[in-house]
C-alpha cells in the first residue's frame, strides 16, 4: 500500500494526431496540496482533466497508459461516482443560475442523497467549511450569480464539498480574482487539505510556492520534474525547471 491518492503510469494522451501528454508518471499524496506549473499549452489542464475523465467529453481523444484513484484504475470506477469523489473547480466561477441554496443542494439531488433536514445541515456545514456561513446564512435564497467573484468561487468549492469528495482538482481557481481574494482562497485551500487532497493548476509560481507541498513542472506535454515544492524552487534538478522558475522562459 502506498498513500498515493491519484497516480498515472506511462500516461499518454492524444488530441487527434497531437501528442499532448508524453509518458507521464505522476502521483498525488493524501492530504497534500500539489501544484502543476509550466508555460501555457504544456498540458497542465489536460493532465488535471484525466483524473475525473473530463477529457472523455472531447472528441477524438486517445489515452494510453493507466490512471489510478488509490489503487483502482479509473476505467473501473463508475463515472458518476468518480466525479463525486474527484471534484473539480474551474478558472471562472460557474455557479448555476439558481439561488445559493439550490446551488448547494444540487449535488445531493443528483446523487439522490438529500432530504430536507439533511440538506439544511449539509448546506450549513459546507458554507462553514469555506468561511461563508455568516455571510450567506440570510441570503440563501439570493441568486448565486449576484455574488462577487470570490464568493462565487468559494460557493463553487462549497458545492463540491456537499457530496463529500476526497480529492479536489482546481484549474487556475484564482485567475478571475484580485490579489487579496487570491490570498484568502489560498488560506482556504490550506485549511481544506486537512480533510481533502488537493491538486491545483496555476500559472502563478508564487502561488505554487505559497500553498503547495509538492510541485510538478510540465513542458511540452512532459512532466519534467516533480518533488517537494521547496526543492523544486530552490534546487531544481533539471535545467529546464531552473530556466522556468528563474524566468528565462514561459
Ligand atoms: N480539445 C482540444 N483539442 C485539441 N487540442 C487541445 C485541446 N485541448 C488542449 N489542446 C492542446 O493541448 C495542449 C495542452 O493544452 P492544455 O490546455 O492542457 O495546456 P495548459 O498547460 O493547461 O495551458 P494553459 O496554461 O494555457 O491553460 C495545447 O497545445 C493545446 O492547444
Ligand atoms: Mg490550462
Amino acid at each position: 500500500m502506498n498513500n498515493h491518492v491519484l497516480s498515472t503510469d506511462t500516461l499518454n494522451l492524444y488530441y487527434g494526431d497531437f501528442h499532448a501528454l508524453l509518458n507521464v508518471n505522476f502521483s498525488v499524496y493524501q492530504h497534500s496540496i500539489t501544484s502543476l506549473i509550466g508555460p501555457s499549452g504544456c498540458g497542465k489542464s489536460t493532465l488535471l482533466r484525466c483524473f475525473n475523465r473530463m477529457n472523455d467529453l472531447i472528441d477524438d481523444v486517445k489515452i494510453t497508459g493507466s490512471i489510478y484513484v488509490h489503487e483502482q484504475n479509473i476505467e473501473e470506477v463508475d463515472i458518476i461516482e468518480l466525479r463525486r469523489k474527484v471534484g473539480m473547480v474551474f478558472q471562472r466561477p460557474n455557479p448555476f443560475p439558481f439561488s445559493v441554496y439550490e446551488n448547494l443542494i444540487y449535488g445531493l439531488k443528483v446523487h439522490g442523497i438529500g432530504n430536507k433536514k439533511r440538506n439544511r445541515e449539509v448546506v450549513e456545514r459546507c458554507l462553514q467549511a469555506v468561511g461563508l456561513w455568516n455571510e450567506l446564512k440570510d441570503k440563501l435564497s439570493s441568486p448565486a450569480l449576484s455574488l462577487s467573484e470570490e464568493i462565487k468561487q468559494r460557493l463553487c468549492i462549497a458545492r463540491l464539498l456537499t457530496v463529500e469528495p476526497e480529492i479536489i482538482l482546481l484549474d487556475e481557481p484564482c485567475s478571475a480574482l484580485d490579489p487579496i481574494a487570491t490570498l484568502r482562497i489560498e488560506e482556504l485551500m490550506i485549511e481544506l487539505k486537512e480533510y481533502y487532497t488537493i491538486l491545483i493548476v496555476t500559472h502563478n509560481m508564487q502561488q505554487a510556492a505559497r500553498v503547495s507541498d509538492y510541485t510538478g513542472f510540465m513542458l511540452l506535454g512532459e512532466l519534467v520534474e516533480f518533488g517537494e515544492t521547496s526543492q523544486i524552487f530552490t534546487s531544481p534538478k533539471d535545467e529546464r525547471t531552473e530556466g522556468y522558475i528563474t524566468g528565462r522562459f514561459g
